[in-house]
């Protein structure tokens, strides 16, 4: 990792909590590292970012976080390679995403460098935390919220900008069996589904709680209008595989633009295996797992990487996918993964 230009302020734990953590027992996202990055916006300037020991933080009760829902995120992950030097996967995409989302949300751009900056220097910080077990990773999570007080249904004049590390195991362990979600919508035109904001994820809970009461791992999300196109699986992208041919609904207002999905569009191409970025629609799966067409559907993003679907279940009906030896999710995750923690060489220059 290159060094940092951005002048950061850095006061770091007395005592490191590292000796608490069962490295080879994590779950994802629940121990957070020694330290974190918090940077706060005022008066219409980002001020100097500080590291400082992970620790609670004060809010007005009014912030409008808590009534708005003003907040954007981001999920990477750095990885250890076997001789222990660590490396992050298309970060300079996190950045740009999250100031999509800032856009969309009325929040002020973070910029590059001290997103960068921050991220390396903790990093760095605290790169004893990067689990070097096959699966597990540093999770990291940067985001940004309305600090600013105030009921005025209006966008906030203060903010703050955190990076959080979390050592973390798999998401999911095991294949998922979805359900196909006709009543609820996670998005619509218009609306906020390709940003990476708190409510997105806060509104899957109750659909997703109803699909798990079924006796489902997760939901898939159809459109909103017509619930007919088949768009994301729970808060992955979602991919589709009819005989050989590799299908995904294209980004859209109602579709996350997800590094992962990115990444496996361009693998699929340089492995020459055939992809289609169209609409899918819920019958046509089903068409194709009747007459034993479909092949595979496989969940995609940074947290689960690629999340082979075992089953879904449409109007009652649960139709099994093929257990296969070849799966394209297995190669995709292993191309992808052999680049993360430096395995392989990494021809489409991820790697950082
Ligand atoms: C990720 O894949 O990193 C995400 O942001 C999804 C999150 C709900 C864990």
């Amino acid at each position: 990792m290159e060094t940092t230009a951005t002048a950061i302020k850095i006061e770091k734990i007395k005592t490191s909590k590292i000796s608490q953590v069962d490295f080879d027992n994590l779950a994802f996202g629940s121990v957070f590292t020694d330290h974190m990055l918090v940077c706060d916006y005022k008066n219409g300037a980002w001020q100097t970012p500080e590291i400082m020991p992970y620790q609670a933080i004060s809010l007005e009760p009014s912030a409008k976080i808590f009534h708005y829902g003003q907040s954007i995120f981001e999920g990477m992950k750095a990885y250890k390679d076997d001789h222990g030097d660590a490396f992050l996967f298309r970060p300079s995409d996190n950045h740009r995403r999250l100031n999509i989302s800032a856009n969309r949300m009325c929040i002020p751009e973070i910029p590059k460098a001290y997103f960068m900056d921050g991220l390396k220097e903790l990093i760095n910080l605290d790169k004893d935390w990067i689990p070097q077990k096959d699966g597990s990773s540093l999770y990291i999570r940067p985001f940004i919220f309305a600090s600013g007080k105030g009921f005025h249904a209006s966008p906030a004049d203060e903010y703050k900008f955190l990076i959080c590390l979390a050592p973390s195991g798999a998401y999911f362990s095991g294949k998922v069996k979805v359900l196909i979600e006709e009543t609820y919508s996670r998005s619509a035109n218009g609306g906020v589904g390709f940003a990476k904001t708190g409510g997105n994820y806060a509104g899957q809970f109750f659909p997703t709680q109803l699909a798990v009461k079924e006796g489902y791992n997760q939901v898939i999300w159809t459109d909103d209008n017509t619930h007919e196109n088949i768009e994301e699986a729970g808060a992955m992208n979602i991919f589709i595989r009819i005989n050989d041919t590799l299908i995904t609904a294209p980004t859209s207002d109602r579709i996350l633009d997800g590094i992962t999905r990115k990444s496996i569009l361009e693998i699929a191409q340089a492995e020459g295996i055939r992809t289609e970025v169209r609409k899918i629609t819920v019958p046509e799966v089903v068409e194709a797992a009747k007459n034993g067409s479909l092949k595979e559907m496989f969940g995609a993003g940074t947290a689960a990487v690629v999340s082979p679907i075992a089953a879904f279940g449409y109007r009652g009906t649960d139709y099994d996918l093929p257990e296969l030896t070849d799966s394209y999710a297995s190669r995709f995750k292993k191309i992808i993964t052999d680049i993360q923690y430096n395995r392989s060489e990494d021809p489409f220059g991820w790697r950082q």
